[in-house]
């Protein structure tokens, strides 16, 4: 197969949990840009509107809801109107997440499930929902997007959330078990494990941002000397969700400037 058709998502969709802001907005106009129609999904509608326009600027079809992953009925009902609008759905990327910092001997047990509630079941309960959907069509590209400090532990002085660390360990796994368990049925599950990237979660100059005091040292211990931005992570998610990927599943793809190989 010629490399452009490799990557061509034409006729396809795409559904993207936090697909308004940060990555999960960079990830559905970069779908949207090879051929998919995209359903940019998060709890603020507005923010979708605005992805929206950005996709159907670039020719394509596109849908907003507003879809919050820790409530199972809004899931049923964000992927029921997601599939009466485009029919089949063949991709779906989790980016939707979430971030609250205090040392372990003092993490709030709210702030703990909060982020057990949308990183790990809310990722399971999307892929649940629209899993179903691609096992009936016979055909599925999941990405999940983890984090490259689920692998092991982080000095607090960088990063000071047990709970995110650990959330994003479980988020790797569930990736592997669904992938062993859905490859029969044509279901691809794979995750995309940035490092440190400046979005609205982790903006080095916005105060009270999980690496505002951190980012200047994380930029200088990163092998390539910087923080992750927009068009590092478009093309791995774009692999994954393409034919470029069919004999790969179950995987955890780093992208970190290297961070991970120090
Ligand atoms: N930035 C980094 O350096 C970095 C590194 C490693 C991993 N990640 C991961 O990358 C993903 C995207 O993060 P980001 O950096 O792009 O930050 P972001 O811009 O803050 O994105 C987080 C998104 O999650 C959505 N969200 C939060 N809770 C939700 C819920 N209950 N239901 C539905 N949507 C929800 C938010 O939208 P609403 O508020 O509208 O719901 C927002 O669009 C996250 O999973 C994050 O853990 C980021």
């Amino acid at each position: 197969m010629a490399s452009k058709q490799l990557f061509d998502l034409t006729g396809q969709t795409a559904i993207v949990t936090g697909g308004g802001t940060g990555l999960g907005r960079v990830i559905a106009l970069n779908l949207a840009d090879a051929g998919a129609n995209v359903v940019v999904c998060s709890r603020r509608k507005e923010v979708c509107d605005e992805v929206v326009k950005e996709i159907e600027g670039l020719g394509r079809q596109a849908l907003a809801l507003s879809l919050d992953v820790t409530n199972p009925e809004s899931i049923a009902q964000g992927v029921e109107k997601a599939v009466s609008h485009f029919g089949e759905i063949h991709i779906l990327v989790n980016s939707c997440g979430t971030v609250f910092e205090a040392p372990a001997t003092e993490m709030p047990l709210q702030q703990w499930q909060s982020m057990m509630d949308t990183n790990v079941t809310g990722t399971f309960l999307m892929c649940q929902a629209v899993g179903k959907n691609m096992i009936n069509n016979k055909y599925g590209k999941i990405i999940n997007i983890s984090s490259s400090i689920g692998f092991k532990g982080t000095d607090p002085e960088a990063v000071d959330s047990v709970g995110y660390t650990t959330s994003k360990g479980a988020v790797m796994t569930l990736t592997k078990d669904l992938a062993v368990k859905w490859g029969r049925h044509g279901v691809y599950v794979n995750s995309i494990a940035p490092g440190v990237f400046t979005t609205g979660m982790n903006d080095p100059e916005i105060p009270g941002t999980l690496v505002h005091k951190a980012g200047p040292l994380i930029a200088s211990q990163v092998p390539v000397r910087r923080l992750g931005s927009d068009n590092d992570l478009a093309g791995a998610a774009l692999y994954f969700a393409s034919a470029a990927s069919d004999y790969c599943t179950g995987q955890i793809l780093v992208i970190d400037g290297g961070l991970g190989a120090k």
